[in-house]
């Protein structure tokens, strides 16, 4: 009921009104051998997970939340750029559906006005040089109202629906995700990762700036010079030392 256009991805489809959480169920198909392209999707999740152990706010019926199941022949040092690949294949598929162009912060976060309209949570299952599957999980805002996100995140989260003026069709839009994704996928496994690096650059914010990076172990403030080809974030501070970031929320 998707109408895929692609070759693997998203053919194998669990769906489900309701579950904690997509990431949960789509690490556990993993580890029972669930093949390459494998997605699940529900309407609602009563606990989403973001990033660094906070919840992802995700209502019934509003926005797409899922989970897609990778197994690339890569070691895990090289799972970062996989999100990076996802990011740019999300803004290629809001482009082509709503015509808006996003902006991508390091490492995941998409934005429209400034503000976060997309999230991307990576987990692995992965030996010290090999990778046995990633799971990437995708949730979009799109169809809610202001009044529909908490108070307390108003000012910094969006959907598409509020910045384009109308709503979007959710089916589409996966559609167009999974396809984009595959694409990029497909390129990345035969060419590498720098022309996915390209693409991601043209969409990116943070690189040239003055950021403030806030790890798990504190800040670190600096100049954003740009992602390595691992896709660490490269950091300068103001005594010219240079970072390489694995996991960070960046402020402007
Ligand atoms: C972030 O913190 O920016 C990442 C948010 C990722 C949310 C998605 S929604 C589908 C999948 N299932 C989850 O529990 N989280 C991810």
């Amino acid at each position: 009921q998707l109408g895929l256009k692609t070759e693997t991805f998203g053919h194998f489809v669990h769906f489900e009104e309701e579950v904690a959480s997509t990431q949960k169920i789509a690490l556990k198909l993993a580890y029972e051998g669930a093949k390459e392209g494998t997605l699940v999707i529900s309407e609602l999740q009563t606990a989403g997970r973001g990033r660094m152990g906070r919840k992802w706010f995700s209502p019934k019926g509003t926005g797409i939340w899922m989970s897609l199941i990778l197994r690339p022949p890569i070691p895990p040092q090289k799972a970062p750029q996989l999100t990076l690949l996802t990011a740019v294949a999300i803004c290629q598929a809001i482009q082509q559906v709503t015509g808006i162009v996003p902006d991508i912060k390091w490492p995941n976060d998409i934005l429209l006005n400034g503000k976060k309209c997309v999230g991307i949570l990576t987990e692995l299952q992965a030996d010290p040089d090999r990778v046995h599957s990633v799971i990437i999980g995708i949730g979009v805002n799109v169809n809610q109202t202001v009044e529909q996100f908490p108070e307390d995140i108003r000012t910094i989260a969006t959907s598409l629906a509020i910045e384009k003026g109308e709503r979007i069709k959710r089916a589409r839009l996966v559609q167009e995700i999974l396809l984009q994704l595959e694409k990029l996928y497909h390129q990345y496994l035969q060419h590498g990762f720098r022309p996915i690096k390209l693409l991601w650059e043209g969409y990116a914010v943070s690189i040239g700036k003055k950021i403030t990076a806030r790890t798990l172990n504190g800040s670190i403030k600096g100049t954003a010079l740009g992602i390595t080809d691992e896709g660490l974030l490269m950091l300068e501070d103001e005594d010219k030392h240079i970072h390489y970031i694995h996991s960070a929320d960046i402020q402007l």
